[in-house]
């Protein structure tokens, strides 16, 4: 027996019948077990010099995570907007920078509840994670974080790009640290930086990185609120 179909009744019977059966519930694996991806980080922002390192960002359609002080953040209401309909992330890093771990549990407490409120009056959403200034936190200030629900993002690289203010230095140090799943330290308000990812966003996304938010680095993973991670590299 000889049955002829044709076109599209043809394709969906070849499919249906050698196409393996995928499971109902069959999830996609997290974008950055199929990528090498790096999450790109910019603290102390936002500043004047934000924009430009957003232009550089759209234009290789990069995504970063910013690290935001509140007390820098009503006054640009604008570049946090632009932050959130490009599709970066935004978390807290404290109202004013101070050393976390100096501080009495109230003014801990004050400075993640002001910052948190300013973002979600200014940008219309809520961060799901914070950096310590500095990277200085202990115990205390982990459980202080775990009763926000916020885990502690640190790094894997540190381009100290703020001590450095020199374009090729930063340039060079963060393709040092620009490995697969690295979550690299740099700042906005360091001009030579924003000057310097225009070629870093280029020769990473050249060489087959995708620069995605901390989140999307995270994938499936699920840090506890309170968590530190990921642990920064020993200094050698
Ligand atoms: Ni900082």
């Amino acid at each position: 027996m000889r049955v002829i179909v044709r076109g599209a009744l043809a394709l969906a019977l070849t499919t249906s019948l050698l196409a393996p059966a995928a499971p109902a519930n069959a999830k996609p694996k997290p974008y950055c077990e199929l990528h090498k991806c790096i999450a790109l980080t910019f603290d102390d922002g936002p500043w004047p010099y934000t924009p430009a390192l957003l232009d550089t960002l759209k234009k290789h359609k990069a995504k970063a995570t910013f690290f935001v002080l509140g007390r820098k953040v009503e006054s640009r209401a604008d570049m946090m907007k632009r932050m959130v309909d490009e599709g970066h992330e935004i978390g807290n890093h404290t109202w004013d920078h101070p050393d976390l771990t100096k501080l009495t549990d109230e003014e801990i407490l004050s400075e993640i509840s002001s910052t948190q409120q300013v973002i979600q009056d200014v940008a219309g959403i809520t961060p799901t994670f914070m950096r310590p200034p500095n990277g200085a936190t202990n115990t205390r200030v982990g459980s202080l974080m775990k009763s926000f629900g916020l885990p502690q993002i640190l790094w894997t690289g540190s381009t100290l790009d703020w001590q450095a203010r020199n374009t090729k230095v930063i340039r060079d140090r963060t393709l040092k640290y620009a490995k697969r799943n690295a979550v690299i330290l740099l700042h906005d308000i360091v001009p030579e930086t924003v000057t310097a990812m225009s070629t870093v966003v280029d020769t990473l996304t050249k060489k087959g990185y995708k620069l995605v938010t901390v989140s999307t680095l995270l994938g499936d993973r699920e840090l506890k609120p309170g968590e530190a991670w990921p642990k920064p590299e020993k200094k050698k």
